[in-house]
């Protein structure tokens, strides 16, 4: 799982002195980020636009101002911070520094163990606002978690009663159908085990709002996710042959290194939820490849500890970047018959197990789902 291991932290390096450049690069990227380089303003936004973690900006450049650049700069890379490098340590160039919205600045030339800790110091500014961030979207998920477990123990029990009753009604009449034969039973038959369908998505689909209604007690055994991976899989195998989709799985690492503390059931349901996902995406004669195994012992930053991860990648259109702070919200869907619950229970789900889920691009085009649990020792 090499693709997955940690992203480096991308430094956008803006001053037309190259040598200054290159040497500032070198000690940067020996202490392990990724620096990208820009001689000018434009060559500075173009380079903004594919995102940037950090940006050490110089006051003076050929085609502009520093100061002017710096908010641009975090319009195109909202998420990322911007250190002015300026050649006088002025009261102007601090002033100009914070009305450009930067976070800091250097003095240069500056010492190496200067540069690393503003670095690391503009660094920890962004960590910050990312997790402000999720918190803020956590919030609004669970207002909205809440909104749909008032609402469902008010309405799914209503709802069901009726309905388990008009599809007890329409097996007596599909059995009075059987029993006529001759000519009137197809037609007949068609449309009433049509709608015998219809009633049983509906019921499904309560099934799943009282998920949220009535939150289980949860009691955490040990799991091997592979194995779980593998009964799923099986489960959908007949789903994916029907439309000539190849099912692909590969499991690494040793037996018991996939080994978590969950309910079997609900890491199921939620292994259900994303490879049927993935089906539903992939066209006929495609590929969905589920991959589960341990992941490497140094964990990635923020991580827990060592974990388990499971990749879904499929071919399908993948999921459009306007589209994926949306899609683990309930009732975010762009199906005509989906119900929107099925990453939002997967997300829940997920959280109550410590883990996380993530969309990302499969590299092959299509969409890659990433689960990561806590690895039990
Ligand atoms: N593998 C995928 N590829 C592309 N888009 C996806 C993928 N998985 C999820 N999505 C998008 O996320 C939306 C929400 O998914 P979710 O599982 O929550 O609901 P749904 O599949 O639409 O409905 P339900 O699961 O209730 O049948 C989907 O409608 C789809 O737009
Ligand atoms: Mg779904």
């Amino acid at each position: 799982m090499k693709d997955q291991e940690a992203r480096r932290h991308r430094i956008l390096l803006v001053d037309d002195n190259r040598a200054l450049a290159e040497n500032l690069a070198e000690i940067l990227e020996e202490a392990g980020y990724a620096v990208v380089w820009a001689g000018s303003c434009a060559g500075a936004l173009s380079l903004a636009a594919e995102g940037f973690d950090v940006a050490l900006v110089d006051l003076k450049l050929p085609d502009g101002d520093g100061t002017a650049l710096a908010p641009l700069l975090k319009e195109l890379s909202p998420t990322g911070e911007v250190v002015l490098l300026t050649g006088f340590a002025t009261l102007e160039s601090a002033v100009a520094a914070v009305r450009a919205g930067a976070c800091a600045y250097l003095v240069k030339p500056c010492a190496t163990q200067e540069l690393l800790v503003t670095v690391e110091q503009a660094m920890r500014q962004v960590r910050l606002h990312g997790e402000k961030r999720a918190l803020a979207h956590q919030a609004q998920m669970a207002e909205k978690l809440a909104a749909v477990g008032t609402m469902t123990a008010g309405l799914s029990h209503e709802i069901r009663n009726p309905l388990n009753a008009a599809l007890l009604q329409l097996t007596v009449l599909e059995r009075r159908v059987q029993r006529l034969g001759g000519e009137l039973h197809g037609p007949l038959l068609e449309p009433l085990l049509l709608v015998k369908d219809e009633i049983r998505r509906l019921d499904h689909i309560l099934e799943d709002f009282l998920q949220f209604a009535r939150p289980r007690e949860f009691v955490p055994r040990p799991v091997e996710l592979c194995l779980v991976v593998a009964r799923v899989l099986d489960l959908l195998a007949g789903e994916a042959e029907r439309r000539s989709i190849g099912l692909v799985r590969e499991v690494s690492g040793a037996p018991g290194s996939t080994r978590v503390a969950g309910e079997e059931e609900r890491l199921r349901q939620v292994l259900v939820n994303l490879t049927l996902n993935a089906i539903e995406a992939t066209p006929d004669g495609g590929t969905v490849r589920v991959r589960c195994g341990p992941e490497a012992a140094d964990p990635a930053p923020g991580a827990p500890g060592p974990g388990v991860c499971v990749l879904i990648d499929d071919s399908g259109p993948g999921v459009p970047a306007a589209a994926r702070d949306r899609i683990f919200e309930p009732f975010f869907t762009s199906k005509a018959k989906g119900s929107g619950l099925g990453l939002s229970i997967v997300h829940a789900i997920v959280a109550q197990h410590g883990g996380t889920v993530e969309v990302d691009d499969a590299p092959g085009g299509g969409a890659r789902f990433i689960l990561r649990l806590p690895r039990l020792p």
